[in-house]
């Protein structure tokens, strides 16, 4: 029985009007799905105080609750975008998309997390956090952060425990953008040997950044000059190389590895051979690589064509075909969207040369609607694998859950119902972001998210968004045990032998980090 038909109208539903009641049957043994990455069951979910206490079928009604009809769609938790880059002073640009932006856009994508990078301000994390901290003050969602780490010194190594001691338990090395972010392997080495110290998970955008330069010189020496000189100058071998060096640097290392933005299918087969090693590495796509392909960034139109760039690049439908089976069958494990977006004239700073072109494209809003088009219609994944993908083995990876990342009883109230019968078109026209441009404009997809609760504030009915600047909370990402071998809770020395090709061979679970 439904009491309280979803208003049309969000003004109805002011914060905290709660308990709250996601109702799915209208008669017994009829009705909507409760989504979880490990199992799926017809259940309703009572949330409190942005809480979810509930999550059982035939929940009694009592008076005061407000209910949400579910009936014949998919309850499932919030998503967790953990590759931002909002409000990104870049490549002599600024990112156009800023925390309220941004995360406004999320929300009406059914994404109630994100983890931003923090970039050091002239190599300075504690500076770089400081202004972090500001730009996500008028925020509208949780988040949490990542810091990059763009140089190597005994300040940098003691700031890496004293950001980790806040709440951030990744450092992201970048291997590619000379002379800007990227570090050379006698930092990266370092600074994967510190973080596994501190218990924190290594990430790097993997790309030969000298063989990316080299390569940049040489297009551009022939005259090419548009954006599609972008993708001749760092094919997918720059990608492979550079991922599978990381991961033997980890290895040597003792630390847990997260390649971000993984972009080919060399770059996949690189994080499956570990992973049959036993090495503990986390593979992410986004959502360009398992949607997109190059042949956008030959657009006549430079427009178009700039939009399209980012790095590592877009590629062939060949590697959209291996990303894709590498996500269905679990090498790669989460899909992220690396949204940094800037807008046409920020882009035309590039109109005469690709180097200049800032690299970036959107996704924060369209993330979940391009993983279940691509992926779940496609019939390569199922519900279940959706959820792992676009929210639980993310919340894991980071360490927060099940506080997030599940809809199950003591889990933070973001939860999204997703109608898989609605079709809609993507389009600039219509999304929340502040980028003018949309690389998945005109993309059709069957499945919409109607609703997103944001701790159990309902912030999105398919329609309308209802948020409130500055409430939204910095989400702390505790460490993990520390997995070097000399540290409390690790392996025995010794006993984590090396194999002939020099992948870790798997030793005895001191983590939490992943079942992934
Ligand atoms: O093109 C990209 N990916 N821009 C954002 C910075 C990065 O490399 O993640
Ligand atoms: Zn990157
Ligand atoms: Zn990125």
């Amino acid at each position: 029985t439904i009491l309280c038909p979803i208003p049309h109208a969000l003004a109805d539903h002011p914060a905290h009007q709660f308990p709250l009641l996601i109702i799915h049957r209208q008669c017994p043994n009829q009705g909507g799905t409760v989504v979880n990455a490990e199992y799926s069951v017809v259940a309703d979910v009572l949330i409190r105080d942005e809480i979810i206490v509930a999550v059982k079928p035939n929940i009694q009604l009592t008076g005061g609750m407000q209910v949400l009809d579910a009936t014949g769609k998919l309850v499932m938790p919030g998503g967790i975008d953990p590759h931002t880059h909002l409000d990104m002073p870049f490549m002599g640009q600024v990112s156009c998309d800023d925390f309220a932006s941004g995360q406004r856009a999320a929300l009406a994508g059914g994404t109630t997390m994100h983890i931003d990078f923090v970039l050091p301000v002239e190599h300075d994390l504690l500076a770089g956090l400081e202004a972090w901290r500001k730009k996500a003050r008028h925020g509208v969602m949780d988040y949490g952060f990542h810091m990059a780490v763009t140089s190597w010194s005994n300040k940098v190594s003691r700031d890496m425990a004293t950001v980790a001691a806040q709440g951030i338990n990744s450092f992201k090395f970048f291997m590619a953008y000379k002379g800007s972010f990227m570090v050379e392997d006698d930092a990266l080495l370092r600074g994967m040997e510190r973080c596994a110290a501190l218990g924190a998970l290594a990430q790097v955008h993997a790309e030969n950044g000298a063989a990316v330069a080299w390569g940049q010189e040489r297009v551009a020496a022939r005259g090419v000059t548009a954006p599609h000189g972008h993708a001749l100058s760092r094919p997918a071998a720059l990608e492979d190389e550079a991922t599978g060096r990381a991961i033997r640097l980890a290895g040597l290392a003792g630390a847990r590895l997260y390649v971000v933005h993984v972009m080919s299918g060399g770059a996949a087969d690189e994080i499956a051979a570990a992973r049959r090693h036993g090495q503990r590495v986390v593979g992410e796509t986004v959502i360009s690589a398992l949607a997109l392909t190059e042949d956008s960034m030959w657009d006549s139109n430079f427009t178009v064509a700039a939009a399209h760039v980012m790095s590592p690049p877009i590629r062939s439908t060949a590697h959209r075909a291996s990303v894709r089976q590498a996500l269905a069958g679990g090498v790669l494990q989460i899909v992220g969207t690396d949204h940094a977006v800037f807008n046409s004239t920020q882009k035309a700073a590039g109109k005469e040369d690709f180097r200049a072109i800032p690299n970036g494209v959107n996704g924060i809003e369209e993330r979940l609607h391009v993983v279940w088009e691509t992926m779940v219609n496609s019939g390569a994944s199922t519900p279940s694998d959706f959820v792992r993908a676009t929210s639980t083995a993310a919340a894991r990876a980071f360490n927060i859950y099940p506080r997030k990342g599940s809809v199950a009883p003591g889990s933070d109230a973001d939860v999204i119902v997703l109608d898989p019968s609605v079709r809609h078109v993507i389009s600039a026209a219509t999304h929340h972001s502040a980028v003018d441009v949309n690389v998945y404009e005109g993309m059709e997809v069957t499945g919409k998210v109607v609703l997103t609760l944001s701790r159990g504030r309902l912030v999105w009915d398919g329609t309308n968004l209802n948020v409130t600047a500055g409430s939204g909370r910095f989400i702390p990402m505790p460490l993990f045990q520390s997995s070097r071998p000399d540290d409390l809770g690790a392996v025995v020395p010794g006993t984590a032998p090396t194999c002939p090709s020099g992948h870790r061979v798997k030793h005895a679970d001191t983590q939490r980090v992943a079942t992934l």
